[in-house]
């Protein structure tokens, strides 16, 4: 049986997590044909044939079956995965600012076209939370959702806490493991969590937010003395996304660094990991855990992706008939 054929758009640190994971499967039937990259003469670790410049080749090649987008720039994201979607092609996508500020233009896209966009790597890495709330969810209203949903933050807080280790180095730490935004003010300002609290509200609760309407505060003005005084009383600082309905109905979304203390199942979460904890009217509480970042787990959602591509998944979005119920509530105005 033929291979299912992959074009790569991007080989940074998860394009190369992902192409790693698809040559040690090789059971898998799946063939990376082709990789688009941005800077020419760069060393890397196939030899040159592998790679093109010019990622529109991919759009317009008819032996690509299946796009992969895990580049950088939201824009020229946006602008690929438009394309793609707009010739009815099937695309995974890791970009989740990308994602938080056209969603609903992009969901627009599949039901005219016929293509399909999966992106469970844009959130919360290996934590298959998109699939769970979109799939399995769909039927059963969510109180609340919560979690740690950035792994390079949540990675400096730890080794703050853990040893004072001064947040530049720690920073550093994050940078060289690959858990980093190239930008790294969009983890440590909670920009890129509140992407991540965006996509979830919009599978979760059915409501295409605005990023401008979540209040995100970051961690930059954080000091040892404050994670000091955390631990004197048993705390942990943690930045928390929490997504909830107001006893008005209305919803409300923050990512604010909160205490957290040993009675919540956010205080174990360490390092690079993330978690998210759902509220369902019947299920009751359930508790995802998983590392947030990373080559190689955030490269085995994307995989879980492009398998699920193959054999036709598409998010059902079925929460959106029901969403004019549900109004934004804008973060800074909770007490108007
Ligand atoms: N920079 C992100 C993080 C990568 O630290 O969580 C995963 O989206």
């Amino acid at each position: 049986k033929n291979p299912l054929r992959i074009g790569l758009i991007g080989f940074g640190c998860v394009g190369q997590g992902f192409y790693d994971i698809v040559q040690r499967q090789p059971e898998l039937n799946l063939a990376v044909t082709r990789i688009a990259v941005k800077t020419p003469d760069k060393p890397r670790p196939l030899p040159a044939h592998h790679f093109t410049y010019h990622a529109d080749e991919l759009l317009a090649d008819p032996a690509v079956d299946v796009l992969v987008e895990v580049i950088d720039d939201a824009a020229e994201a946006f602008r690929l995965v438009s394309t793609a979607l707009r010739q009815s092609r099937r695309v995974a996508t890791a970009n989740k600012a990308m994602l938080a500020r056209h969603l609903p233009e992009l969901v627009q896209l599949q039901a005219e076209f016929g293509g399909t966009l999966l992106y469970e790597a844009a959130v919360c890495g290996s934590i298959p939370v998109v699939r769970t709330l979109d799939q399995y969810f769909s039927h059963e209203p969510l109180h609340a959702l919560s979690g740690i949903f950035n792994g390079s933050s949540n990675y400096v807080l730890t080794r703050m806490s853990e040893d004072g280790s001064d947040y530049a180095a720690a920073l550093a730490e994050a940078q060289l493991q690959g858990f980093a935004e190239t930008d790294p003010a969009l983890d440590m300002g909670a920009f890129d969590p509140r992407s991540k609290a965006v996509l979830l509200a919009a599978h979760a609760y059915g409501v295409f937010l605005e990023s401008d309407a979540v209040l995100n505060l970051g961690i930059e003005g954080i000091s040892a003395a404050d994670i000091a005084y955390a631990a004197s009383q048993g705390q942990k600082i943690k930045v928390v996304a929490s997504l909830s309905r107001l006893p008005s109905g209305h919803l409300t979304a923050l990512v604010t660094p909160q205490l957290v203390g040993p009675e919540s199942p956010l205080y174990g979460v360490e390092r690079e990991f993330n978690a998210v904890v759902l509220d369902a009217e019947f299920a009751g509480t359930q508790f995802l855990q998983g590392r947030g970042a990373g080559g190689h787990p955030t490269g085995s959602a994307v995989l879980a992706d492009v398998l699920g591509l193959r054999r036709g998944l598409r998010y059902q979005y079925a929460k959106q008939a029901a969403a004019p119920a549900v109004q934004l509530t804008h973060g800074l105005e909770l007490d108007a």
